[in-house]
């Protein structure tokens, strides 16, 4: 038994039971999202472990009237129980596999945080959400190597899309994703609205609104596309179909199907960010300063440029400074760092004044 606290919750985990610190930020910058939705939640933290998701949500957030613990091992379902009690939370529990119980279960928020992949859990969520017009899904993948990488077979086979080996990998990676959740979605006639996405650390992280309606269904999946990546010379887009390079008419690599939709809600960050000043965490600056870069994403090309990458294509001799470039594109263009990567910039630049931003000679 390991005696922990995080955040002024003090809980016990007995060995047999999963808890990783390391997802101390994850766990705040996601209730974070639970106190923005404002509007009284019946939770299920399902994949709870040892209840400290739960457990702090609702603690911290008024807004979660009823919470559900739900796991497929009686020791973790025991241990939540247990840590609840002594933090002096009401939760009730389901002890089962997701799939055997997403029938009989209903959530207007529902957390999904396996092992690896949460891909085959999708249409067991989305049953929690019947018969409810609008619902919240939050999503952990932690097969950032199928998902970002070279595991093209796994990724094709766990989620029916192409991922992209290359320097932006991490934000494919999470609208391969989200693509799968539009899908899902859709099938139950319900449309997706993303109000947080980011990549950190081993993880890829992403809290949905989803509206119940075809419309929406099928404006959805009308925001599913391609992203083309030209391995010669660097050139990228997007687009419903891959595409040639339009620079160097060279074959292209290519991501996808993929959202190609907004990873963000402006207002919800703002609100989550007001929200965070408001509490003590000890991860607060760190978190105030990811939803200050995802803000700066929003509106911007569903791909960005690894300065470092792109002057090994390009140049040899020194890159400009990050800050320099960025402030050369500002002049005409949106230009912003991003939380992909702290190498890389986010811009509706076109990709030859980029590399005029970046004193490329050829
Ligand atoms: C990664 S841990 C969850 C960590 C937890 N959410 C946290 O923040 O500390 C995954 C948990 O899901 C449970 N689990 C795995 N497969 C499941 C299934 N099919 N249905 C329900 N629970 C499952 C495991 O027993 C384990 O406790
Ligand atoms: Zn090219």
């Amino acid at each position: 038994m390991i005696f922990l606290e995080e955040e002024g919750i003090k809980f016990t985990v007995p060995k047999t039971v999963f808890y990783n610190p390391n997802m101390q930020f994850c766990r705040s910058i996601s209730s974070l999202a639970v106190g923005a939705i404002g509007d009284k939640l019946d939770l299920v933290d399902a994949f709870t472990a040892s209840g400290i998701r739960g457990i702090r949500y609702a603690k911290e957030n008024k807004n979660v009237k009823h919470l559900t613990f739900l796991d497929i091992e009686k020791s973790a379902i025991n241990a939540a129980k247990k840590n609840a009690k002594t933090n002096k939370v009401k939760a009730d529990s389901k002890h089962g596999n997701i799939s055997k119980l997403a029938l009989e279960s209903t959530a207007d928020f529902l957390e999904i945080d396996p092992f690896g992949t949460p891909s085959p859990y999708l249409l067991d969520g989305f049953r929690f959400f019947n018969p409810k017009k609008t619902a919240y899904l939050s999503i952990t993948a932690t097969d950032v190597a199928v998902l970002c990488g070279g595991k093209t077979a796994a990724c094709m086979k766990n989620y029916h899309s192409k991922p992209l080996n290359n320097e932006f990998t991490h934000e494919t990676g999470l609208r391969i994703i989200i693509k799968k959740i539009a899908e899902v979605a859709a099938e139950f006639n319900m449309g997706i609205s993303p109000l947080l996405s980011f990549s950190d650390k081993h993880y890829l992280k992403t809290v949905i609104m989803v509206k119940r309606s075809a419309d929406l269904a099928y404006k959805s999946m009308k925001k599913l596309g391609h992203v083309s990546y030209c391995r010669k010379c660097g050139f990228r887009t997007s687009s419903q179909f891959p595409q040639q390079c339009r620079k160097c008419t060279s074959a292209t690599d290519y991501a996808g199907p993929l959202w190609l939709g907004e990873l963000h809600n402006l207002a919800f960050l703002k609100k989550m960010r007001k929200i965070n000043q408001k509490r003590s965490y000890s991860e607060k600056g760190q978190i105030d300063h990811m939803l200050s870069l995802l803000e700066n994403e929003i509106g911007l090309p569903p791909y960005y440029y690894n300065i470092h990458a792109l002057s090994k294509l390009k140049r040899t001799g020194d890159v400009p400074k990050i800050d320099v470039i960025i402030s050369r594109l500002r002049k005409n263009h949106k230009a912003y760092r991003t939380h992909f990567s702290n190498v890389s910039i986010k811009t509706d630049a076109l990709y030859d004044t980029i590399l005029e931003a970046m004193e490329w000679k050829s």
